[in-house]
């Protein structure tokens, strides 16, 4: 029996419990059915996000052997020097200005969602909010037009789904991938012939040095905001609102002094983060805790167990929206840590900050609950919930 195997239903349902027995028993495990090892413990997950020498991020991160194409992954598949080249070209357009410019565009499309349901008393969180605000977002600072972005989102949806038990990207989901690079070569041309002052073309203009960023990299940097931004930020929301509600006096908290709500985002992505693991691959034999990773080898860097270590962590099973979370792993660590981290707590913020204020008590139901199936991506596909001040 497998002590953990992140493509069964059953683990999707509560890693948790499978993360506690690797961190004592098996800190540097092995599944050899599934051909990747995991690291597990606190202190060796963060190792691992800073030894970008023997952990290569240039096969990809996810934990399945799907590579790294310049098209999907952009800098996040490469490693110094030349992903530092490329992130510094991407920094340059996608700059922290343009991200706190997005505040008051971010109120007015969670204004917007709300309006539509909140005379009801109840509603599917995912279908009706989380799972529309962040490509919405995304797609405004693309300049993606407001009728291409449900497909769009679709596509990056079924990108990221597996079949029960399966490790494989289905063939729905490599046409999908295929159906983003398309779209987005078409949006880069079309940028190219009539530039619109937003973050594509600040990519398109982009010079540091006399150095540019090519059509393909300008694709890839978009592809890879649409799937390691949208699905994440999504998940966020619909987590911090399941455990608020199952947590009723931290959800009382934060509604109490809304100062918390911050906070609260860091905490849910700490106790339960969106993305729970990294993959890299060795580069060399690595020695740890007595074993031999072997050069080639699939490492995963469990951020979901790392988050619940007691060997860093205070009482890391409570869930505490007053937390002081530094040192959560949720946006990873060193060289590639999460560029859009800022955005994604800006999405969070604005959008807990309102749905707080306008829907008042908030409970998520016991029926209708269901969650993605996703080696990585951990959150809601279904969350509905009631509500009334
Ligand atoms: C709650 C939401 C999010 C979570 C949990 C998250 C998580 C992560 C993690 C763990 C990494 C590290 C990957 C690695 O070490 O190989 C990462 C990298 C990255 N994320 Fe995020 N992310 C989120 C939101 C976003 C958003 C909104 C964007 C963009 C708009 C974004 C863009 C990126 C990019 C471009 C990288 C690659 C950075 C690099 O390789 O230098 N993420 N993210």
């Amino acid at each position: 029996m497998a002590l953990y195997d992140p493509y069964d239903w059953q683990i999707h349902e509560d890693p948790y419990p499978a993360y506690r027995r690797l961190r004592d028993e098996a800190p540097v495990y092995h599944n050899e059915e599934r051909g990747f090892w995991a690291l597990s413990r606190y202190d060796d997950v963060l190792a691992g996000f800073r030894d970008h020498a023997r952990l290569s991020n240039a096969q990809g991160v996810a934990i399945e052997q799907v590579g790294a194409a310049r098209e999907v992954m952009s800098f996040l598949g490469m490693d110094p020097p030349e992903h530092g080249r490329l992130r510094n070209l991407v920094s340059s357009g996608f700059t922290p200005r343009r991200v706190r410019d997005l505040e008051p565009g971010i109120r007015d499309l969670a204004t917007h969602y709300i309006d539509r349901f909140v005379e009801r008393g109840e509603c599917d969180f995912i279908a009706e909010f989380a799972g529309k605000l962040p490509m919405d977002v995304i797609s405004e600072m693309l300049g993606v037009p407001e009728e291409d972005r449900d497909t769009l989102r679709h596509w990056a949806d079924t990108v990221l789904h597996r079949e029960e038990g399966r490790q494989e990207v289905p063939p729905e989901g490599m046409a999908a991938a295929g159906q983003l690079i398309h779209y987005f070569t078409e949006l880069v041309a079309k940028r190219h012939a009539q530039p619109k002052n937003d973050l594509t073309d600040a990519l398109i203009a982009t010079e540091i040095d006399g150095d540019r960023l090519d059509d393909r990299d300008i694709i890839g940097f978009l592809f890879l905001m649409v799937i390691a931004g949208n699905e994440t930020t999504t998940k966020l929301l619909g987590n911090a609102l399941y455990w608020g509600s199952r947590n009723p006096d931290q959800l009382a908290r934060v509604t109490a002094d809304p100062g918390l709500i911050p906070s609260w985002a860091e905490e849910t992505l700490r106790y339960d983060p969106s993305s729970q693991l990294i993959a890299r691959t060795a580069v060399t034999d690595i020695e740890l805790h007595g074993r031999v990773i072997p050069r080639g080898a699939r490492v995963a860097l469990l951020i979901g167990s790392a988050n619940r270590d007691e060997r860093f962590w205070e009482d890391p099973d409570t869930y505490d929206v007053g937390r002081n979370t530094t040192g959560s792993l949720s946006f990873g660590q060193g060289t590639h840590f999460c560029l859009g981290a800022s955005l994604a707590r800006l999405e969070a913020r604005v959008s807990l900050e309102e749905v707080l204020r306008r829907l008042g008590r908030i409970r998520v139901r016991d029926e209708g609950v269901e969650r993605v199936h996703s080696s990585n991506v951990r959150g809601f596909s279904a969350l509905p919930i009631e509500f009334g001040h």
